[in-house]
């Protein structure tokens, strides 16, 4: 396959770079082999073939390319309450809707319309990856890796471990932490068979729900079980003021020491929110390669603060970009992306001088649409250790083609970008491709 068009990829955390009206060459393994610049003396032979050979996607002039998306923190069950109840405090939400909802999952058939409907969401809204929390329920899990396999998502999933009577309802708790652990084994061993049945894009997930909903003993096994099958872990980390103080009475220290006293903070860990950690929690995160899952829409509601994106970027902390459907209202990352500059900017408010007016906001927060873009993209690719969320050789043909939106006037190449970022929509997203495979299509 070989794609023409003009293409944006991150050259690093502060600049994008435009590529114009390139070619670019897809092995059949779905990896970018080769791309080719329209004054490289190959070009025109290398165009005339694929065209001949009816390989090639020649993007129109108003078309772009970009890197598909990577969802770094998203519950595949709470799609169906996107957009509810955001104006509860946590616990509240998390009791009166989230429980209640997730609990469903017991029934497959739930399960299968839910997460056949969301899977097609996140590819027609331009998401390639996604690191997913499931249910408690291993088989609605694998329901959701079969609809990620058959869709073509690369998908991470989680099997979620809420184990503590204290913190989680009757109807809706792992019976016993022996079973929580139990299961969650279950889980890794049926997501490995199903990769090496279908050489799928899946792969199974240690996922502690966060600190509160956890027993000492789940948390423990959970640790072990990562290292034992070298696997991903997620959960969400200094979140709200409520779960930050629980952690405190119940442990006598945050929660990220914690969580890295049961060995949950490695490199392959991806902990959502973060807006609460202190300097002290940061360098933790750092030392051990942890990456944040910044979800600026879900923060809004539930974070109690604002994540300073822009200081985690510069101590060197990783950070990636997440939808927390539904703690965010929107699967879009595009959407997010737009908060986290947002979000960014009002971490400033409004002043970003020496000057010495009154100042409520932190001077130089404000991240840049390159940085976040950065985040949807290569951010999400490192956390996972995947190699995609750039258009380069050896990376994975992982794309959306993007329709632009046409004006009266004529825009430089860095305009472009910054219109693609801040006005494309669901509709605007003519096309999707996972490993050089077409997976959403408008046409
Ligand atoms: N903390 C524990 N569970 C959840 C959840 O489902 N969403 C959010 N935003 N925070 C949580
Ligand atoms: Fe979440």
């Amino acid at each position: 396959l070989v794609i023409c068009g003009t293409y944006y990829t991150s050259k690093d955390v502060n600049e994008v770079e435009v590529h114009k009206d390139n070619l670019i060459c897809i092995d059949h393994s779905g990896t970018i082999s080769r791309t080719l610049s329209p004054d490289d003396k190959k070009y025109l032979a290398l165009l005339n073939e694929a065209r001949e050979k009816d390989r090639l996607i020649k993007l129109q002039a108003n078309q772009y390319l970009l890197p598909g998306f990577i969802d770094l923190h998203v519950h595949a069950p709470q799609w169906p309450q996107a957009g509810l109840a955001l104006d509860l405090p946590l616990s509240d939400w998390l009791n009166h809707y989230t429980f209640p909802l997730e609990a469903r999952f017991t029934d497959k058939g739930y399960a299968r319309r839910v997460y056949h409907d969301f899977i097609h969401e996140l590819l027609s809204q331009g998401t390639t990856t996604a690191l997913m929390f499931g249910t408690i329920h291993n088989d609605a899990n694998l329901e959701l890796a079969r609809q990620a396999v058959n869709y073509g998502l690369r998908a991470f999933v989680g099997q979620v471990v809420m184990d503590n009577p204290d913190q989680t309802p009757t109807y809706y708790r792992n019976q016993t932490s022996a079973a929580a652990l139990r299961d969650t084994e279950k889980f890794i061993q049926e997501i490995l068979e199903l990769r090496k049945n279908t050489s799928a894009t899946v792969m199974p997930v240690i996922t502690p729900r966060f600190v509160p909903s956890c027993t000492d003993k789940a948390l423990l096994g959970l640790g072990q079980l990562a290292h034992q099958y070298d696997l991903p872990i997620q959960s969400h980390l200094s979140e709200s003021n409520w779960e930050h103080e629980y952690a405190i009475k119940r442990f006598g220290m945050h929660d990220t020491a914690v969580m890295d006293r049961f060995h949950l903070l490695t490199d392959k860990s991806v902990m959502a929110h973060g807006t609460q950690l202190t300097a002290a929690d940061l360098t933790t995160v750092r030392q051990r390669g942890t990456t944040i899952a910044h979800c600026p829409l879900s923060n809004i509601y539930f974070g109690n603060g604002v994540l300073p994106t822009k200081k985690l970027l510069r101590l060197g902390n990783r950070v990636g970009l997440g939808s927390d459907i539904s703690g965010g209202y929107s699967p879009s990352l595009y959407h997010n992306i737009r908060q986290a500059v947002k979000s960014s900017q009002m971490l400033t408010d409004g002043v970003d001088s020496s000057q010495p007016v009154e100042q409520r906001g932190v001077t130089g927060s404000r991240i840049t649409m390159a940085n976040a873009f950065y985040l949807a993209t290569v951010g999400g690719a490192k956390a996972l250790h995947l190699k995609t969320g750039q258009i380069v050789p050896g990376f994975q043909a992982d794309f959306q083609i993007v329709n632009g939106h046409q004006r009266l006037m004529e825009l430089s190449s860095a305009d472009i970008f910054q219109r693609l970022m801040y006005q494309t929509e669901q509709q605007d997203i003519q096309s999707v491709y996972v490993a050089g495979k077409r997976v959403y299509g408008k046409d």
